[in-house]
């Protein structure tokens, strides 16, 4: 059984004000039964570090370069994150494909780079609206999980999220919810990887809050959340991880 996770996307939100957050966050949760991890803006990432360092909370990256170092302005490494304290990288999110451009190929090259700095990437997947009303869902999710995983990764999150759910309040049926897992969990085994695709935690991201955690962790093949708006503040994402907790 994959280990369940919660995580928290902070996307560009965040200044030093915020870093109580966590601290609430670790004092809540001393002792949690699934993995918790904040994927803070970069800037923020180090100053974290210091404070939950010997706690349960876990950092991550939001997105990382393909290249260790070099001349790439304003982009951040793979080693770079790994060096100020995270542990995973968010790659692949859709605002990254959509406002960036950023292809299949390019979230592999990523995966790649990050596995080999010693971070677990955390691989973003999605249909849009317009694709799942096309009964395309399954299909472009197959695509774009056989395009943007190497083969050669040991350790790495899925995490499924409609592109037309995040930030909306619209979140996909639970029938939906879990056929799109079922899938990805069928997809991973048939991709003969290094990875145990049985081991491989598979989030639902998309307009997760508090009140409908609880019935998003009962789908099969759910093993947590990808949550944004909803982790910003410890109070909202302290009843996530409860509900995941109870799962
Ligand atoms: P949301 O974002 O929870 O605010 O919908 C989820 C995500 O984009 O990871």
């Amino acid at each position: 059984m994959p280990k369940k996770l919660a995580a928290g996307n902070w996307k560009m939100n965040g200044l030093a004000a915020e870093l109580s957050e966590i601290d609430a966050l670790t004092a809540a949760h001393p002792d949690p039964s699934c993995d918790i991890l904040i994927c803070p803006p970069a800037t923020l990432l180090s100053r974290m570090a210091d404070r939950t360092g010997g706690t349960a909370i876990k950092l991550g990256g939001q997105d990382c370069h393909e290249a260790a170092s070099g001349a790439h302005t304003g982009d951040v490494s793979a080693p770079m994150l790994a060096d100020a304290g995270a542990s995973h990288v968010i790659l692949g999110h859709s605002e990254r494909r959509a406002d960036h451009g950023e292809t299949d190929g390019l979230v592999s090259a990523k995966a790649g780079a990050a596995a080999a700095a010693g971070l677990v990437p955390v691989i973003c997947v999605g249909e849009t609206l317009e694709e799942r009303e096309a009964g395309e869902t399954l299909a472009i999710v197959g695509r774009q999980l056989r395009g943007s995983v190497p083969g050669a990764l040991s350790t790495l999150v899925i995490a499924y999220e409609p592109v037309w759910a995040i930030g909306t309040g619209k979140v996909p049926s639970i029938e939906e919810i879990g056929e799109v897992h079922g899938f990805i969990r069928a997809e991973l085994r048939g991709m003969g990887a290094a990875f145990d695709p049985g081991a491989t935690p598979i989030l639902y991201g998309g307009s997760v809050k508090p009140g409908n955690a609880a019935e998003i962790f009962a789908v099969a093949d759910v093993d947590g959340a990808l949550v944004g708006g909803a982790s910003l503040k410890a109070s909202d994402f302290s009843g996530i991880i409860a509900s995941l907790e109870a799962a």
